[in-house]
């Protein structure tokens, strides 16, 4: 006989709904908010990787971490995550990491790539989003995580379509503060930069020029997490960017000739 799996933030604890869970900075996030009692809803396709992910969770932290497969380019799949976001319990966190990159001129890259990015990016933070913040204001408290990109403040070629969905998330971030101020609600668009993560691992990334890009320039998934929880605590934000270095490049990106010319140099790394 099969047992009943036990449902997340069923006895008490936190719950957090994560997308992007079955891999790099949707994982490292709900490690560590597994690490902070919170029980997990796991959410991205490959759901044996949420299965693996949600037993050492379990087995580490005591919490339960359930799995919730769904491809959310599709409605049916966002719908089906956004059901589980307005159920009860409501969910304490809300940290929407699942995205992928579109990399080419505009006009050549897939209209259906460009539909399923605009779903996953756009749609999926509005529409969780929307639904997540009626239960957090009734119970006073609650984290809204977007993961964004360094990209979202770059005009630079082969990424327009990436890095206009990005955009959309901090300006949703912003908004949503300003709404939301005095509520106990905390939000949050983090805009992490080059991170090793399985990202790079898909087809878009298989010719990127990895050998030209310094080994300082890297982040962990880890590191990635712990700062923009650590912005969350000392109330900083709404928009996060991690590493010295990524900060230092943004600057040095909104420089005026010296900012072409690294938006120049980027476009090369980037060239398919
Ligand atoms: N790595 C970087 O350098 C970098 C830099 C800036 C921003 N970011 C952003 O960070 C976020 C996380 O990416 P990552 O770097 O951790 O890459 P990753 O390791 O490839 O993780 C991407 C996650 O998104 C999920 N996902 C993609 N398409 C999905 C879909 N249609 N439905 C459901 N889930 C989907 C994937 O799960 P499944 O494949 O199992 O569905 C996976 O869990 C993304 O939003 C990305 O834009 C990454």
């Amino acid at each position: 006989m099969a047992l009943k799996r036990a449902k997340a933030g069923g006895v008490g604890r936190p719950l957090a709904l994560v997308t992007g869970a079955s891999s790099g900075i949707g994982a490292a996030y709900a490690r560590a908010l597994a690490a902070r009692g919170c029980d997990l809803v796991l959410v991205a396709r490959r759901g044996e990787r949420l299965e693996a992910l949600g037993a050492e969770l379990g087995a580490a932290h005591g919490v339960v971490a359930e799995p919730l497969v769904a491809d959310l380019a599709t409605e049916a799949g966002l719908a089906k995550v956004e059901r589980r976001a307005a159920a009860s319990p409501a969910p304490a966190w809300l940290v929407h990491a699942a995205g992928f990159a579109t990399r080419g001129a505009f006009h050549e890259v897939d209209p259906a790539k460009i539909r399923a990015q605009l779903r996953v990016h756009v749609e999926t933070a509005q529409r969780l989003c929307r639904v997540s913040v009626p239960g957090m204001l009734a119970a006073g408290q609650g984290s809204l995580v977007l993961v964004s990109s360094l990209a979202s403040f770059m005009t630079s070629k082969h990424y327009v379509s990436y890095a206009a969905t990005k955009a959309y998330l901090n300006t949703l971030a912003e908004g949503l503060t300003i709404e939301l101020r005095g509520t106990g609600l905390r939000v949050q668009a983090l805009c992490p930069g080059l991170t090793r993560t399985g990202f790079l691992e898909t087809d878009e990334y298989k010719d990127f020029k990895y050998d030209k890009v310094p080994a300082w320039a890297w982040m962990s998934a880890e590191a990635v997490v712990a700062e923009s929880l650590a912005a969350l605590d000392r109330g900083r934000g709404p928009i996060v960017v991690t590493g010295l270095v990524n900060r230092a490049f943004l600057g040095a990106v909104r420089a005026p000739i010296f900012g072409s010319a690294l938006c120049k140099l980027i476009d090369y790394l980037s060239r398919k």
